[in-house]
């Protein structure tokens, strides 16, 4: 969601690097931005609302700064305008603060700052920090003030404060995200919410774990732990990403390229640690209740899965969102199993779920993609997806390899781990052949053909009923069609009468036990007027447009939502809309 960027060296560049820093996390969906650098004058701040886009540092006319703080906002309190905009100053100017997350108890301590005579200029919930940060600061020093600060907030939150006095950054971190980058320099560092933004400078990291908070001088990096009041160490990792996987290449978008990288993603996805598969098996066997938990794509993959655990091992898992997960928590109990899916492992609502289980004593899988994320550290066994970074706000190739995973799971528990994998390399060689420019080309010709209709429909049944789903989903994000996927044996139930001549309705039809069937329901739409794309190994006389797919078996979601993923990218092209940055939406959601 939104991005925080900073730095603190030997350079006097901090503002134009922290520029740069924060176009590197537009990915992640905001609506304004801002920077402050500590100058010779004192603070100076720049916020704008829209993009950073083109904007050079120079445009700015920054002065040389040696340290500076950055934020790019997606708005949750207060509309989008530069007034609400980070970074956030106190009442006396002093402290100046960005903030990641949210901040649930702040109408409280706002109202209290009030009466004690703070004047506030924003809606944020992040300018009642600063000035909390600056009322302690009158008895306190700056470092006190922001450690006495944050056992006040409740909520998810990442926090980066400078003040106009010192030569220092603190930066505190409690269920959000926040990085930190040991520069190639003596003392030099930088501060993100997300490795890419600082990785052209650096791919040596410390993590900042919940309830940590940091103090970056010239001098030293001291780390505490704020719950247990107590001085840490913090181990430097070197990470392995390389900044072209980070970055676009020759593609024009982050969507189309990431769903190219399928063809190597799915392999990656499977080859697994089989030991961790084989413990995940285990302990799905020995659980009493299941439940796959993940939000929004993420969801649908959990969908999938409790199709396959019923068709394969024969075991029943339970599907919740993450949203949803707390009105169940009666059957939680210490022999559940939670299996959480999610690309960033930062949701606050698949966290959430954690937190519930974990209370009440139950065991955590995730399957995720980034490794060092708030959920993989909250989990008791990771699987990584290893699908390296996802940079697009529409989830393409991560989706593929959750549900791989999910695939492999379910083989495992079958006692046939190998048949599952030989399914996958199978299906990971036809994606492979599948994805070329002619069948991009083929797909651009059915976008051409579509690409000004009002709505459009996706129907499936047993696993790829969830893949209508989710391909509606990825239809809406870029698309801003409106797009809904159905059971296909509940259309005849109501949404029917949505069909009139020539409503296009995109049939999953695998060749599988229910493809008659679904065949049948494509025929009574088609009777209505519908105008039937069949995403299928085989064609039939039913589909007025055909797009053939492999014949994989109980691989068919992964290779259904392909298709789906470009035609989805090349709409939202046609439409004029930026496929990487949909409109209102962030790449991760980490508020509830
Ligand atoms: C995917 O296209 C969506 N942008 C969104 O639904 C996403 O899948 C959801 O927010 C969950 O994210 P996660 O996988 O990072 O947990």
């Amino acid at each position: 969601m939104c991005g925080i960027f900073a730095y603190l060296g030997p350079k006097n560049t901090a503002s134009e690097m922290v520029i740069e820093g924060l176009k590197r996390l537009e990915y992640r969906g905001y609506d304004s931005w801002g920077i402050a650098s500590k100058t010779e004058q004192g603070i100076e701040i720049h916020k704008e609302v829209g993009k950073i886009g083109e904007i050079k540092p120079t445009d700015l006319n920054l002065s040389s700064s040696n340290l500076a703080i950055g934020h790019s906002r997606w708005a949750t309190h207060g509309g989008v305008n530069k007034r609400n905009a980070h970074p956030h100053f106190s009442e006396n100017k002093e402290i100046v603060l960005v903030h990641n997350g949210i901040f649930e108890n702040y109408l409280e301590i706002k109202n209290h700052l009030k009466k004690i005579g703070h004047n506030f200029v924003s809606e944020t919930d992040t300018e009642v920090i600063a000035h909390l940060i600056e009322e302690y600061s009158k008895v306190h020093t700056f470092e006190e003030s922001v450690h006495l600060a944050t056992k006040e907030i409740e909520g998810r939150y990442a926090i980066v404060v400078i003040s106009k006095e010192e030569n220092k950054i603190i930066a505190a971190r409690k269920g959000s995200p926040l990085i930190i980058g040991v520069g190639n320099d003596p003392n030099e560092y930088y501060i993100a919410s997300d490795i890419p933004a600082f990785l052209p400078y650096t791919k040596k990291v410390i993590y900042l774990d919940d309830n940590q908070m940091v103090t970056l001088t010239n001098e030293e990096l001291k780390f505490i732990d704020f719950e247990k009041e107590q001085e840490i160490e913090k181990r430097i990792i070197e990470i392995d990403w390389d900044i072209e996987s980070a970055e676009k290449g020759a593609f024009p978008h982050f969507m189309i390229k990431e769903i190219m990288e399928q063809k190597d993603t799915l392999s990656r996805a499977i080859n697994q640690e089989q030991d961790d598969i084989k413990k995940v098996a285990k302990e799905i066997e020995k659980a009493e209740r299941i439940y796959l938990v993940g939000c929004g794509t993420a969801g649908k993959v959990c969908m999938v899965g409790e199709y396959l655990f019923a068709k394969i091992p024969k075991i029943k898992v339970n599907f919740a969102f993450g949203s949803e997960l707390q009105n169940f928590k009666e059957f939680i109990t210490k022999k559940t199993l939670l299996i959480c899916v999610s690309q960033s492992g930062e949701t606050a609502d698949t966290l959430e779920a954690i937190e519930i289980a974990k209370e009440k004593g139950a065991k955590v899988v995730s399957i995720v993609n980034v490794e060092s994320s708030t959920m993989a550290r909250a989990s008791d066994i990771v699987l990584p997806i290893k699908a390296g970074p996802e940079k697009a706000v529409a989830s393409t190739k991560a989706t593929t390899s959750q549900l791989a995973i999910l695939t492999m799971l379910a083989h495992a528990c079958n006692g046939g781990i190998q048949n599952g994998k030989q399914l996958l390399i199978n299906t990971a060689s036809q994606i492979n052949d599948m994805l070329n420019p002619r069948y991009e080309e083929y797909i651009h010709n059915l976008a051409e053909e579509i690409k000004d209709v009002e709505s459009m429909y996706i129907i499936g049944r047993g696993s790829n009923y969830p893949i209508a789903l989710e391909a509606a989903i990825k239809l809406q994000e870029v698309s801003y069609i409106h797009a809904e996927g159905f059971a296909a044996g509940e259309l005849k139930h109501g949404p029917i009468a949505l069909i009139s001549e020539n409503t296009p309705v995109i049939t999953l039809a695998p060749n599988d036990e229910l493809r008659k069937e679904i065949i049948s329901n494509a025929t009574e739409i088609k009777a209505r007027g519908g105008y039937i794309i069949g995403i299928s190994p085989t064609n039939h006389e039913v589909f007025d447009f055909w797009i053939r797919v492999p014949d994989v078996g109980h691989s068919s979601p992964i290779v259904n939502i392909i298709p789906i993923q470009i035609l989805a990218y090349q709409l939202a092209v046609l439409r004029k809309n930026n496929p990487d940055m949909p409109r209102n939406l962030a790449k991760s959601v980490t508020v509830k």
